[in-house]
């Protein structure tokens, strides 16, 4: 049968904590036309250790690659139409590999991870006044176990071939874009121009807690990846179906859900539902300082010559991983999409509330030692009562860094963009603009993260087959949630769970 006639095509290798996809779209109308997705092991070797196989997620790029491109082929879509392919990735996880060798050193250590807790003390204790915000004014960033720089520093304190590594002018550190866009021998793709060894998405997550910080942490520059832009070539695909196409978009995954999301425009926010969940809005063309524990990011540069765009972030640690949690923990649902049928069947957690702080509190409290609690449990409290608690932890979550980020900016969000994996829960949908008490708007088409990034590797100069403010969107359609139980309800709610977050944050005094 005939070929399909579309136009130029963009992809993106979406490489999140939880899993890996591939997913094509039309650089016209923003159609996704097909992807595959890949679920990635987690590791937890010791209580607060989580890791991922760097090997494993590379493979996982590969397959996932190789079979979208078999299902177009079924399609009867012309893989040759693929023009670009942008990269976004899950940010703070840590990889070390052997440049010699192209050998990881060590297992990627995840963002979530908390091995670091005592070397993060540590460094808040030496700090005057023993104050996490030390850095903040540098770095936009309070001093946590989340972020690289404290990861690093753990590896080339703890792993043998790491310290030895980095003595010989060895070792080469990344986060997964650089992992993946690496110039091995082996890896996906080859460089253009061999002085560049590698790259570093531009986020300040980890440059600046690096760069201008180094001397708390003691790391050579040298290890550290090369800062590009967001959006230009990079290099081309090495080897398999797709060899030859140039890798001309990264971002991380929550710069690539606001560029998704289309919000370019100062005081434009998108929160995500993924593993964690992160709610970013732009602050244009200069980096704004939150008050409120927020932190402070590069959103995007979207070309050598462009200026960089900022963001505030409020980042909650436990989302997406709270229904993984009752699935694998607990063993309550068989998969994820129970999940809402169970909490649905009694409508209300019936007083109890759950608060995940598995890795700590992240936003707007920054508080490693929290651990999660279940309060409010009486004999009348069944599995569902407990599904229906988890799904408003992670609207409690929100609202919390939703207060923080009005109160930063003096103008409040009337409506909320969301996308991410969880939002197809039209019941988180629903709990949300309740416990907000603003509409939440979801795009039809959920996969914003690998839409930014394929929208970023299509407008790269010298690609140019996708403007960044496509005109003929018409067919992007979406979905309102409008706010359904009175305010005061949702007041009265919403300090319950106060009450239980000071218990999760002392639970130990
Ligand atoms: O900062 C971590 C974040 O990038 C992970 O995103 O989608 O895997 O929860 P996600």
């Amino acid at each position: 049968s005939s070929r399909v006639t579309l136009g130029p095509l963009v992809a993106a290798i979406d490489q999140g904590t939880s899993s890996t996809r591939f997913l094509v779209f039309n650089a016209k109308t923003a159609e996704l036309l097909s992807h595959h997705q890949v679920e990635i092991n987690q590791s937890f070797p010791k209580e607060g250790w989580v890791e991922e196989d760097p090997k494993e997620i590379l493979q996982s790029v590969y397959e996932c690659m190789e079979r979208t491109c078999e299902k177009l082929t079924q399609l009867n879509i012309d893989i040759s139409n693929i023009k670009a392919i942008g990269v976004t990735n899950q940010r703070e996880t840590t990889l070390v590999w052997d440049k010699e060798t192209g050998e990881p050193l060590y297992n990627a250590i995840v963002w979530l991870d908390l091995r670091t807790q005592s070397t993060v003390e540590r460094l808040i204790n030496k700090t005057p006044g023993r104050n996490k915000n030390h850095l903040k004014h540098k770095t936009g960033l309070p001093i946590s176990t989340y972020f690289s720089a404290v990861k690093l520093r753990w590896l080339m304190d703890n792993v043998d071939e790491v310290a030895e590594a980095v003595l010989t002018h060895r070792a080469m550190f990344g986060t997964v874009d650089s992992w993946l866009i690496w110039v091995g021998r082996t890896h996906l793709f080859r460089w253009d121009k061999p002085n560049r060894l590698f790259i570093l998405n531009v986020y300040l997550h980890l440059f600046l807690f690096l760069t201008r910080s180094f001397r708390y942490f003691d790391i050579p520059m040298e290890i550290l990846p090369k800062v590009r832009s967001s959006s230009e070539i990079y290099g081309l695909m090495k080897s398999g179906s797709l060899s030859g196409i140039p890798i001309s978009g990264c971002l991380g995954d929550q710069s690539a859900a606001l560029v998704g999301q289309m919000c370019f425009q100062e005081g434009q926010a998108k929160n995500t539902y993924g593993t964690g969940c992160f709610l970013l809005r732009n602050t244009g063309a200069k980096p704004v300082m939150s008050d409120h524990g927020l932190i402070t990011t590069v959103a995007y540069k979207l070309g050598r010559d462009k200026p960089a765009c900022y963001a505030l972030e409020g980042s909650v640690a436990i989302a997406g991983a709270v229904v993984r949690w009752l699935k694998d923990n607990l063993g309550i649902i068989q998969t994820s999409t129970e999940l809402e049928k169970l909490a649905a069947s009694v409508g209300t957690s019936y007083g109890c509330y759950f608060v995940p702080a598995f890795s700590g509190l992240y936003a707007p409290y920054w508080e490693p030692s929290a651990r999660g609690i279940i309060c409010g449990l009486t004999q009348f409290t069944n599995k569902s009562h407990l599904a229906f608690a988890a799904l408003e932890a992670v609207c409690f979550q929100t609202r919390e860094i939703l207060d923080a980020m009005n109160q930063d900016s003096g103008i409040p969000l009337t409506q909320l963009q969301v996308d991410g994996g969880m939002t197809s829960n039209r019941l988180l949908m629903q709990l949300q603009a309740d416990i907000l008490c603003i509409p939440v708007v979801k795009p039809s088409m959920p996969e914003t993260t690998a839409l930014g990034a394929a929208m970023a590797a299509g407008a790269a100069e010298g690609v140019s087959v996708w403007s960044l403010c496509p005109e003929d969107l018409s067919e992007v359609t979406s979905e309102k949630f409008e706010p359904q139980i009175n305010p005061e309800e949702s007041e009265f709610r919403y300090a319950r769970w106060k009450k239980a977050v000071q218990r999760a944050m002392n639970w130990e005094t």
